[in-house]
């Protein structure tokens, strides 16, 4: 196989985008994968007994107030008309998130005004005023008090971390939203949707280009294979959205990573839940959150099973090597071993690092395809000319 204009390592949403860009701009491209499909983490694939889209890495919604990044995915998908909306389970009951006028009236039996409830929560977060909070526990008292935060955060946080909150750093939570007002529509951004023909689709459209190839299957890592590190690097211009740290061998350490793991439950029911995502707010359910997939489309209806479902309960915990790396746990430490992984991938001839694994960060799809856009202009064109 011919050496093409440029290699691309990852073939999740930054490789997918970088790739078109070259791709538009007369280049030939090669994406590789150590994965058996496209997509990264947002692939998903179709469930035949339910007819639910299976979002195979977590539940994936699509959501953004950037136009640029707006008009770009709508070159090779529409969108829905899907509105994500949460619902937690606590102590018997469903209330709505995040926590709203709705929540607050539901949990104090109340009716409160908007106004009334912004004092309660004022005076309610009161007890911890004035003092600097050294732990997540008390950082959750302070911005909402104490009764809101033992129901709806204290639990599923320390499921997420799998730690006492008293032992987190208050530096996880910056700020605890709450709405004085019952608008329960989760995001705020200017557009949303789920792709129409589903998340495969569209990335498929992304590269459908005879001058992109991808190989499946394929690690970078992996020496056997010809599109490997040491036959690539410095004859060819690479983009690597791997993990960073597995770029240089772990010279410099680990950096750490949260994963989450799932367990599929099918039901002889038409709908399970009634929502698409229920957390569950206490300690007595060991997962976080369900996923009922039929639920994000709706208008498939007429084509999904009226009878059967399929829900992924959520379960969160810390990952190591082999495991699916999801969420950086950024502690200072971890900021600190980046910043020198930073400064080598600096010095690596003809290597554009990019995406979450190769930068060390968590980002929405919104903004990975935004810095692909970036990175694309600023550091891959001017190798390709
Ligand atoms: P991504 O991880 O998708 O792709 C990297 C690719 O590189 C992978 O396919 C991997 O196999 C490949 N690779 C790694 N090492 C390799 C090697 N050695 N050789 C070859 N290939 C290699 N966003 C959003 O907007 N709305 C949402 O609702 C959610 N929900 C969500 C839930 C969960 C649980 C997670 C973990 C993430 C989300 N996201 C999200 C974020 C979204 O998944 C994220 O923005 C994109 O997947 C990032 O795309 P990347 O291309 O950076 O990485």
């Amino acid at each position: 196989s011919r050496m093409p204009d440029l290699v691309v390592v990852g073939a999740g949403l930054f490789g997918l985008t970088v790739a078109q860009q070259a791709a538009e701009n007369g280049h030939t491209v090669r994406i590789i994968d150590v994965r058996g499909h496209i997509g990264g983490n947002a692939y998903s694939y179709m469930d035949m007994e339910t007819g639910a889209e299976i979002h195979q890495y977590g539940a994936h919604l699509f959501h953004t107030s950037n136009k640029r990044v707006w008009d770009y995915v709508n070159r090779f998908t529409t969108f829905t008309h899907y509105e994500h909306r949460v619902y937690t389970t606590h102590d018997g009951e469903v209330y709505p998130l995040p926590i709203n006028l709705g929540t607050i009236n539901q949990f104090f039996h109340a009716h409160y005004t908007p106004e009334q409830a912004r004092r309660l929560v004022e005076e309610q977060a009161g007890e911890l005023a004035g003092t600097d909070p050294q732990n997540l526990n008390d950082k959750g008292i302070q911005l909402i008090g104490r009764p809101l935060y033992e129901a709806f955060i204290k639990h599923y946080t320390a499921k997420q971390w799998q730690t006492a909150p008293e032992e987190l750093p208050a530096s996880i939570i910056k700020r605890l939203p709450v709405r004085f007002n019952y608008d329960n529509h989760y995001f705020q951004d200017t557009w949303e949707g789920l792709p129409t023909d589903g998340y495969t689709n569209w990335m498929e459209r992304m590269i459908a280009d005879p001058k992109i190839e991808v190989s499946l299957g394929t690690d970078f890592f992996d020496e056997s294979q010809p599109w490997n590190k040491s036959a690539l690097v410095g004859r060819v211009p690479v983009v690597y959205t791997g993990p960073v740290d597995r770029y240089f061998d772990y010279a410099l350490g680990e950096l750490k990573w949260r994963t989450v793991e799932f367990k599929e439950r099918r039901y002889d029911e038409g709908d399970h839940l009634g929502c698409a995502v229920m957390n569950f707010a206490d300690a007595d359910v060991p997962y976080t959150r369900a996923i009922e997939f039929k639920n994000f489309n709706p208008e498939r209806s007429g084509h999904q099973n009226p009878g059967k479902t399929v829900v992924w309960e959520e379960y969160s915990r810390a990952a190591s090597r082999g495991d699916e790396p999801y969420y950086p746990v950024n502690t200072d430490a971890d900021r600190r071993l980046y910043q020198h992984y930073a400064a080598k991938a600096q010095d690596e001839p003809q290597v554009v690092f990019g995406g979450r694994l190769g930068t060390y960060a968590y980002y929405d799809m919104h903004q990975v395809i935004n810095s692909a856009l970036i990175a694309y202009d600023k550091q891959v064109a001017p190798l390709l000319s």
